[in-house]
């Protein structure tokens, strides 16, 4: 019997493996390696099914082949239409916590102007000040607590580039805080000179 079984196992093996590279051979439950409902972001072209297709043209989906008969090129997604307009903000504003490094290329709409650093003196005031101290040496009153605040001029932050302190302003870095829900896009930037002013000094 343990012989039986055996060889039933070696039979099963060998023919299971095929001498050609792109077949599988014997495929058990296909609906597992053939995604029955149509996957947004593939584009299945399966000869088979769709010449399966042809002989049942009233039978538009396949058997377990996710080939969209219905679109060009079998594709599931169709692209958009031409001249439209993409919904939410654009993608330096879309970098998400983890890239950092990724920001360091993100750069200002903004420039630099007396008006500008006098709003972003008031927003600092408000939204920094108490942990990173007036002059940004970590020394707020909060920050004195807190412990661990980066003084702006230190080595390590001292010649970051603009997106950097973007990012970190709205993400926030190790234990500080993010304030991308409370502080506009705009608003950020404009803190952003503020910051690099108090680095310079
Ligand atoms: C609750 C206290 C707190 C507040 C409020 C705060 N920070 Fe920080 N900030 C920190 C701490 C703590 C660090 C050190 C983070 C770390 O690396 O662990 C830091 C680090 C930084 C750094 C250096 C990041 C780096 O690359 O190492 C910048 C720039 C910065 N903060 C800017 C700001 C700005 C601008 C604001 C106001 C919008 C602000 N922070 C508000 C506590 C705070």
């Amino acid at each position: 019997m343990r012989k039986i079984i055996f060889n039933i196992f070696i039979i099963i093996t060998l023919i299971s493996c095929s001498a050609k590279n792109d077949d599988p051979g014997v495929e058990y439950a296909p609906n597992m390696y053939h995604s029955v409902p149509y996957e947004p972001l593939s584009q299945v072209k399966d000869e088979e099914i769709g010449s399966w297709l042809d002989s049942n043209p009233d039978d538009g989906h396949g058997e377990f082949y996710n080939s969209n008969p219905y679109n060009p090129y079998s594709m599931t997604m169709r692209e958009p239409v031409e001249n439209t307009v993409r919904r939410g903000s654009s993608l330096p504003y879309r970098l998400p916590k983890d890239s950092l490094e990724l920001s360091a290329s993100v750069k200002s709409p903004i420039e630099d102007s007396e008006d500008v650093l006098k709003e972003a003196k008031v927003l600092y005031d408000r939204y920094c000040v108490h942990c990173h101290g007036e002059k940004g040496m970590g020394d707020g009153s909060v920050g004195k607590v807190y412990k661990g605040v980066t003084a702006y001029n230190s080595r390590a932050v001292k010649d970051k580039p603009e997106g950097h302190i973007f990012h970190v302003i709205t993400h926030g870095k190790g234990r500080m805080w993010g304030h991308g829900s409370q502080i506009s896009i705009e608003d950020r930037w404009k803190i952003v000179k503020y910051v690099q002013t108090l680095q310079r000094q």
